[in-house]
């Protein structure tokens, strides 16, 4: 695989692009599945990196898991599995953290390198621990390590200060195979969370309130394996309409779900582009005007802090000036320094970016800092003069899948 992506600006995104099930939705779906007994299969799971790291884990612990044909993932976990996982391959994924529900839900036990993945700001662990602790698990940190055990469960009620997306799904797996009811006050209404009560309603738990802020799940003593199939990815679906709207293409993407991207929508129409629904797809037109719009991040419904990077990019080069807050993760700017090598005007303090709009952004040499930092610098350079070189693209390829190939399908310059 690359280490980097050399883009040559200046040409409009034209054609049909697909995109694929979601990565959020497949990671947590993916470690859910260590509660089931049998074979687990699971279709839409996007070829990633982060998903390959995930299988990695599930096989160094013990579980089967393999690709068929069409494309379908199949996982098999065994009595005797590891409930572990270690410093080397938790390093590489911030998702590892979501075993820690579904190992103590199977196991009884859990111990998880304190996980890494993209540095987009300090991302504690103190929310998912709390809601865990209040069904009944013993929870310690040692030696990078966090290790929860759970003599008897039982169903409690969890207050989360914040909507926080992993806690409420680890609550959520422990939960399903808890006995007694469990209730999850203030969680997050993401769509990947409605999709993963979908998937562990399928194995046989009980969940009501999915996609509001007051989850409630009554446990089951024993889940099935079950076939299904994971929502298409919000994040790589904006992605794309924002290609259309920064280079004034005109792209029909096909396998979304319209309500999940309304919040993007709202925001792209906002800036000119031109969006319809058509037969299950969407088409973007951009006008070839970008118009300046002010953005906050929020949990869901509001807008998505992993579409701020996006969002900022195309705004480098508006009609007038942009103030972008983001709310939800701290250190989040990082490709505002990389934005500005391709003389983007852009000044943040704090949690506040404020865009002044130019009239051209030029090809550069930059680095992708994280993955939606990386597709920013794919759009940016989309719309740039000459050509840019994208370094640590590696970033990239942890979240959509096949994109040199779904970027050349719609006309992208790739340089090989
Ligand atoms: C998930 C997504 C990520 C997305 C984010 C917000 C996955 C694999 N990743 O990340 O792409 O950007 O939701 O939509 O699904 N927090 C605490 N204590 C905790 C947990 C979180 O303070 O115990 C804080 C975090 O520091 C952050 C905020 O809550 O500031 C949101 O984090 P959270 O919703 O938990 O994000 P993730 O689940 O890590």
């Amino acid at each position: 695989m690359r280490d980097s992506l050399v883009i040559e600006g200046g040409h409009r995104v034209e054609g049909t692009v697909k995109v694929s099930g979601a990565k959020n939705a497949s990671l947590v779906i993916i470690a859910a599945s260590i509660l089931a007994h049998g074979r687990t299969e699971l279709e839409n799971v996007p070829r990633i990196k982060d998903v390959e790291v995930l299988l990695d884990i599930l096989a160094n612990q013990g579980c089967l898991t393999e690709w068929t044909d069409e494309g379908t993932l199949a996982i098999e976990v065994p009595d005797s599995i590891t409930p572990e996982s270690p410093y080397e391959l938790s390093k590489k994924l911030r998702a590892s953290n979501l075993l820690l529900g579904s190992l103590l839900g199977r196991k009884r036990e859990a111990r998880i390198s304190m996980p890494g993945g993209c540095d987009i700001g300090s991302r504690p662990m103190d929310l998912h621990l709390k809601g865990l602790q209040a069904l009944g698990a013993t929870v310690s940190l040692e030696h990078g390590y966090i290790e929860a055990t759970a003599g008897r469960l039982q169903g409690g009620r969890v207050y989360l200060d914040f909507p926080s997306v992993g806690a409420t799904e680890n609550i959520m797996m422990l939960a399903s195979v808890t006995p007694g009811t469990t209730i999850i006050d203030n969680a997050a209404k993401e769509p990947e969370i409605v999709d993963l009560a979908n998937f562990l309603s399928a194995m046989g738990a009980r969940i009501r309130g999915a996609g509001t802020d007051l989850i409630k799940i009554e446990g089951a003593s024993k889940l099935k394996a079950v076939r299904y199939a994971v929502i298409p990815d919000r994040i790589e679906a904006g992605t794309y309409m924002a290609a259309a709207t920064v280079t004034g293409g005109d792209i029909m993407i096909e396998n979304v779900i319209p309500t999940h991207l309304l919040p993007i929508k709202a925001k792209l129409e906002e800036t000119g582009a031109r969006i319809t629904q058509i037969n299950g797809g969407i088409r973007v037109q951009g006008t070839g005007r970008i118009r300046a719009v002010d953005i906050k991040t929020l949990p869901y419904p509001g807008f998505p802090t992993d579409m701020q990077s996006q969002m900022l990019a195309i705004l480098t080069i508006a009609e007038g000036t942009s103030v972008i807050v983001e709310n939800v993760f701290d250190n989040r700017f990082q490709v505002v320094d990389e934005l500005k090598r391709m003389g983007a005007k852009i000044k943040v303090e704090g949690h506040t970016a404020v865009v002044e709009g130019v009239k051209h952004l030029h090809g550069a040499r930059v680095k992708a800092t994280d993955l939606r930092a990386g597709a920013a610098l794919i759009l940016a350079a989309l719309a740039a003069r000459g050509q840019t070189v994208i370094e640590n693209a590696y970033y990239i390829f942890r979240g959509y899948e096949d994109i040199e190939r779904k970027l050349t399908g719609i006309g992208v310059k790739l340089i090989n």
